[in-house]
């Protein structure tokens, strides 16, 4: 399967990033609908010994899909079908919008990376809701309990409402999508809507988790998992501060990473970077912080919640870098881009060639 890689520079590296994702996320829809789809699901399963516990569910493995390539909830049971133990669907905001205007999203093929402005487009959370509900009684059909894949929900800010009234915002999206979410992800870290990020200052967090976790557990009549999910670019000061905060909450975990705003470490010439203007970069630079903020949050948190890692995944000793570092989960997104359909079969391959077992769970 290390083909495509080959198949994806010839096919794909000439043609508008958002149009070569929206082929390839459309074709992997498709054969999921056919005969070829129940072979495919067969093909990439995750193996047995993958099952892992993760806030309170079982996961079939400890490998998902970020937030940002399904933002509305269309490819829950083709995506799945790869292998990944999880999908984060969104990010999604209470009011439907068309994001930036395009291109916003850019290739830097030697970097492996990604530098992306999509600023949440997305239908909107009336819009989205029922379409995940159904996606996860088909789960459920398809599915034995314990190898079900879980549905992940990154909920964000409606780019037009103003900060001081986010959280109403953001309530609007608990609301109409925790009775279809198995957990649910506050993003306060994306770098394409302005303001968003200083909503992760613990004055603007500790009332937006606590009134979403409220909102939440009210809508779908049981608990539903709350993360928050960071971004790299906190000072470590910040990142003590929000593990904190956190626990004192009783939140069920943290994601970190999302994209950063810097362009360090590149080796993609700087004019070309700066040609594509800004953005969150993605990808191969991203390893390295993501694996420091894991590091710095599990010694701030200790056991109490789980943390899913995310940035810079490319190989199965990536994963099992993270997880050995105290990742609960960890998550990838451009190394799909790069390393096509069957990257999650990969992972999951290699994860059990490596004699991961997952005995492991967290809190
Ligand atoms: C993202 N990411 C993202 N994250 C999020 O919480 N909500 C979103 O809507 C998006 N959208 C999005 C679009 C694109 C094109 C990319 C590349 C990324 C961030 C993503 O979930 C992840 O946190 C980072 O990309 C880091 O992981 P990788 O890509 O290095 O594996």
């Amino acid at each position: 399967m290390r083909i495509y890689p080959t198949f994806f520079r010839i096919v794909f590296s000439g043609m508008d990033a958002e149009k070569a994702h929206r082929i390839g996320f459309a074709l992997i829809r498709a054969v999921d609908a056919t005969p070829v789809g129940w072979g495919l699901r067969r093909f990439c399963a995750p193996d047995p010994r993958l099952a892992t516990r993760a806030f309170g569910m079982d996961f079939p493995s400890p490998f998902g899909l970020a937030a940002g390539f399904d933002k509305g909830g269309k490819g829950v049971l083709s995506l799945t079908a790869l292998g990944f133990g999880h999908v984060e669907i969104g990010t999604i905001t209470g009011q439907a919008q068309p994001g930036n205007p395009r291109p916003r999203l850019f290739r830097l093929i030697e970097d492996r990376a990604v530098i992306n402005r999509m600023g949440f487009n997305n239908d909107g959370a009336a819009t989205v809701a029922p379409r995940l509900a159904s996606a996860r009684r088909r789960l459920a059909q398809r599915y034995t309990a314990r190898q079900r894949p879980v549905i992940g929900v990154n909920i964000g800010k409606t780019k037009k409402v103003d900060l001081s009234d986010a959280v109403a915002d953001y309530l609007i999206s608990a609301k109409q999508l925790a009775p279809a979410a198995d957990y649910l992800v506050v993003n306060v870290s994306s770098p394409n809507t302005p303001g968003l990020r200083l909503l992760q200052s613990v004055e603007s967090l500790r009332p937006l988790l606590e009134a979403v976790r409220r909102t939440a557990d009210d809508a779908a009549g049981r608990h539903v998992p709350l993360l928050v999910k960071i971004a790299p670019d906190l000072t470590d000061q910040d990142i003590d501060d929000v593990g904190a905060l956190a626990v004192d909450l009783g939140l069920d975990g943290i994601v970190a990473t999302n994209t950063t705003i810097t362009r360090e470490d590149l080796v993609t010439d700087p004019a070309t970077v700066m040609s594509k203007g800004v953005g969150g970069l993605s990808g191969a630079p991203l390893k390295a912080r993501s694996l420091e903020v894991l590091t710095r949050l599990r010694a701030a948190v200790g056991d109490r919640l789980a943390i899913v890692s995310v940035g810079g995944i490319e190989t199965p000793e990536d994963v099992l870098e993270r997880l050995e570092a105290g990742a609960t989960l960890v998550q990838g997104y451009t190394g799909f881009l790069y390393e096509g359909p069957f990257w999650a079969r990969h992972i999951n391959r290699g994860l059990v060639r490596a004699g991961y077992s997952s005995a492991r769970s967290a809190a």
